[in-house]
C-alpha cells in the first residue's frame, strides 16, 4: 500500500518529539503534513484518517508514561484500521511503559501501529544529551522510515510489539519546577500563547499558575528575551546531580514486526534480537 497522505501528529513542548515524528513522516512522503497538538485547545485541521493514509504519532516520556494531557489530545483522533507509526522521545533515562501506552492508545482509537520507535532527545532538565536529536539521529529516523515505507508498499506489515509492562508504572504527570521571570521580560506574550496548559497570565506573564504548570520548560526555551528561567539554588543542584547520573549516552531503538532495527550511532546499522529491554533506573 502506498499511503495517499501522511501526517505527523505530535505533542512536543520542547520540540524533540516533533523532530522525530516529522522526520519519519517526511522521509515517507516529503509532502507530509504536521498536526501540532501541544497547546491545549488547538483545533486540528483533521481528526479522522482513512485506511489508506498513514499517521506518525509523537510524544515525550513523562515519568515513564505518556503525559496525561497528551493522551487527552490524541483521543480526538480516529482511525479506520489506519496504519500508524508510534514514537516516544525520552531524555536518556528510560521510556519504561510509554511506548506500550501509546501503542495501546492508538489501537483503541482505530489505528494499526505497524512500527514504533523510542527516540532519545535532550532532557528537559539539566544538560543531558544537549542538542539531541542531532543530525545522526534524524538520519537513523529516516532510514527506519524508508524500511517502514518499503514494508508498507509490499503490504507485509502487521501490528508491532513493543516493550513495556502491565500495569503501566505510575507516571504521566508534570514536574515540580515552576519557572521564574526576570526583569528582561518585554511582555511580548509569546510564552502565554505557547504554554501547553495556559498556565501563564497573558497580561502579566510573570504570573504562573502553579496548579496548571507541568514544568515542561517550553517557556524557558522559547522566551526571546531569555527572561523565563529556573535560576534557583534548588534547581541548580538537582540539575547538576541529574546530569551526572544520566551522562551515559543511550541510543534510539526502532521496532518493526518480527525485527528490531537498531542503528548505532557509529555508522553501521545492525540487527539485534527483538524487544530487548533497555536499562532501567528508578528516577
Ligand atoms: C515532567 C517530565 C518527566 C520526564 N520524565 C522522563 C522519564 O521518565 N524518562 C526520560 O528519559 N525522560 C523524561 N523526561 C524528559 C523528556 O522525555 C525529554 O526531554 C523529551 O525529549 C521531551 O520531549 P519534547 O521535546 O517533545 O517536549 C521528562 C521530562 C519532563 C518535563
Ligand atoms: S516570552 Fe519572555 S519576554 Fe515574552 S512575555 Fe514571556 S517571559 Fe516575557
Ligand atoms: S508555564 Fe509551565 S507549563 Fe507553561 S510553558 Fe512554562 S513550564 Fe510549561
Amino acid at each position: 500500500m502506498k499511503p495517499i497522505s501522511v501526517e505527523a501528529i505530535y505533542f512536543s513542548p520542547t520540540g524533540t518529539s516533533k523532530t522525530g515524528a516529522a522526520a519519519i513522516a517526511r522521509a515517507i512522503d516529503p509532502a507530509a503534513k504536521e498536526i501540532d497538538v501541544t497547546v491545549a485547545g488547538t483545533v486540528p485541521e483533521r481528526t479522522s484518517f482513512p485506511k489508506d493514509s498513514l499517521v506518525v504519532f509523537g510524544a515525550p516520556v513523562y515519568g515513564g508514561r505518556l503525559y496525561r494531557g497528551a493522551v487527552e489530545r490524541f483521543q480526538q483522533f480516529v482511525g479506520h484500521k489506519t496504519p500508524c507509526i508510534v514514537t516516544v522521545t525520552y531524555g536518556n533515562r528510560d521510556f519504561d511503559d510509554a511506548l506500550l501506552e501509546l501503542k495501546d492508545l492508538v489501537e483503541a482509537l482505530g489505528f494499526v501501529p505497524v512500527a514504533a520507535a523510542a527516540l532519545v532527545g535532550q532532557h528537559t532538565y539539566g544538560s543531558i544529551q544537549v542538542g539531541r536529536p542531532e543530525a545522526a539521529d534524524v538520519a537513523q529516523d529516516e532510514a527506519f522510515a524508508l524500511q517502514v515505507k518499503a514494508a508498507l508498499e509490499k503490504g507485509s506489515l502487521e501490528a508491532v510489539e513493543v516493550p513495556g509492562n502491565y500495569p503501566y508504572r505510575e507516571g504521566g504527570s508534570g514536574g515540580r519546577f515552576r519557572p521564574l521571570t526576570s526583569d528582561a521580560c518585554t511582555r511580548c506574550g509569546l510564552c502565554a500563547r505557547e504554554c501547553p496548559e495556559q498556565a501563564i497570565d497573558p497580561v502579566d506573564p510573570s504570573q504562573i499558575d502553579g496548579e496548571k504548570c507541568i514544568s515542561c520548560f517550553r517557556c524557558i526555551r522559547r522566551c526571546p528575551a531569555g527572561a523565563k528561567n529556573m535560576d534557583t539554588e534548588e534547581y541548580r543542584s538537582f540539575a547538576e546531580a541529574f546530569t551526572q547520573k544520566l551522562a551515559q549516552r543511550k541510543e534510539n531503538q526502532y521496532f518493526l514486526p518480527r525485527a528490531r532495527i537498531l542503528a548505532k550511532h557509529k555508522e553501521e546499522p545492525y540487527e539485534v534480537p527483538v524487544l530487548q529491554r533497555c536499562g532501567y533506573e528508578s528516577d
